[in-house]
């Protein structure tokens, strides 16, 4: 073999390792096939939830500003779009409902009437789809005027109070066919209380997706905009975590795990790597995280003005989600992620 000839870059000599490289990685890194076959963690459209927002009316279809490719839609668009990630293989979709402001009061009345929109739509798809896997949201924020997700009483979040409303809500969820309740509103004591209520009304095979670390976070403001469910004064910083804390994650951790929670949840998912590997190596349940709104419009953006490659960024987004440890992820790329796997990618 000769000598490589580095005569055009001056004064470059050769290294000459002083001893013999008998580990050399990129080896292993040699060809699409080497690599392809030591993949760590792979995607899997089976690894996605997919979330929808459900509003009301008959053919509606509106464009969400900050999150291209995603809608509000009414239940008859809802359940084509359905139609369509099943045939592209997405089994498991989180829907959120967008309610008018004359349906939402201080207690969240609507999120447990028998024939809201929400439940409608849970009943409706479970009816049409018998094999879809449903996870519904407990939580206050839709359907509450102050936009919080709890009881607001004199500028204060309420906690326990706040229970109640969830415990109604996700029996009514239950009822009409969830398969798994998400309480997304960081209450103190949620997951035991809605097991015991799930337990004491029969459903003792619904599953609970804690929403365990949710930080008080900018990256939420599309999904605001797609709910119109921003806060009305304040923010969120009574109840959900503040981002420089990763050991708190732990002891929220702990509870929700004491409390019987199935699914641990970390929230948003990029700027919180570190905390999924922490659930990931200090629980023995599976680890769901969600990929955001804002995590979603930010490679959106970027991809829309060219600035960088939309689809490598999202595959690399995802994977370094499952690479930290999470074993589920909800995420607005489901569907563009499934049609990518399905071209073989
Ligand atoms: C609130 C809730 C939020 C999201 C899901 N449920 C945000 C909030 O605290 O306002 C955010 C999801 C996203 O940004 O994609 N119960």
């Amino acid at each position: 073999m000769n000598a490589p000839n580095f005569s055009f870059i001056p004064n470059l000599r050769m290294v000459k390792p002083t001893h013999l490289l008998t580990r050399r990685p990129r080896r292993n890194r040699k060809s699409p096939i080497i690599r392809e076959m030591l993949a760590e963690n792979r995607v899997h459209t089976t690894d996605l939830i997919f979330p929808l927002f459900v509003m009301e009316g008959q053919q509606q279809k509106v464009a969400i500003k900050s999150m291209p490719g995603i809608y509000r839609l009414s239940l008859d668009y809802l359940l084509e779009e359905i139609a369509e990630c099943v045939e592209l293989g997405i089994q498991t979709f989180a829907p959120f409902p967008a309610l008018p402001e004359s349906l939402k009061d201080k207690y969240a009345l609507e999120s447990y009437r028998e024939d809201s929109l929400y439940l409608h739509t849970i009943r409706t798809i479970k009816a049409q789809f018998a094999d879809v896997c449903l996870v519904t949201d407990v939580a206050m924020d839709p359907y509450t005027t102050a936009g919080h997700d709890g009881i607001v009483e004199e500028g204060k979040i309420l906690n326990d109070e706040t229970l109640e409303v969830l415990g109604k809500m996700a029996l009514a969820q239950a009822e009409a066919g969830a398969d798994i309740v998400a309480p997304s509103d960081m209450m103190d004591g949620r997951v035991g209380h809605l097991r015991r209520e799930l337990d004491d009304a029969g459903f003792t095979d619904i599953s609970i997706m804690a929403y365990t670390a949710k930080y008080a976070s900018a990256f939420y403001g599309p999904f605001r905009e797609a709910l119109e469910s921003a806060p009305k004064f304040g923010d969120k910083k009574t109840y959900q975590m503040n981002p420089a804390n990763g050991r708190e994650a732990l002891l929220e951790g702990q509870l929700d795990f004491e409390e019987g929670a199935d699914f641990l949840m970390v929230k948003p998912a990029l700027p919180y790597l570190d905390v999924i590997q922490a659930l990931k190596t200090h629980f023995p349940i599976p680890i769901a995280a969600y990929n955001v709104s804002g995590e979603y419009a930010m490679i959106k953006a970027a991809a829309q003005n060219g600035w960088l490659d939309g689809e490598k960024a999202m595959q690399e987004a995802l994977l370094s989600i499952k690479r930290a440890g999470a074993d589920v992820i909800l995420t607005y790329f489901a569907k563009e992620f499934a049609q990518k796997e399905k071209q073989g990618l």
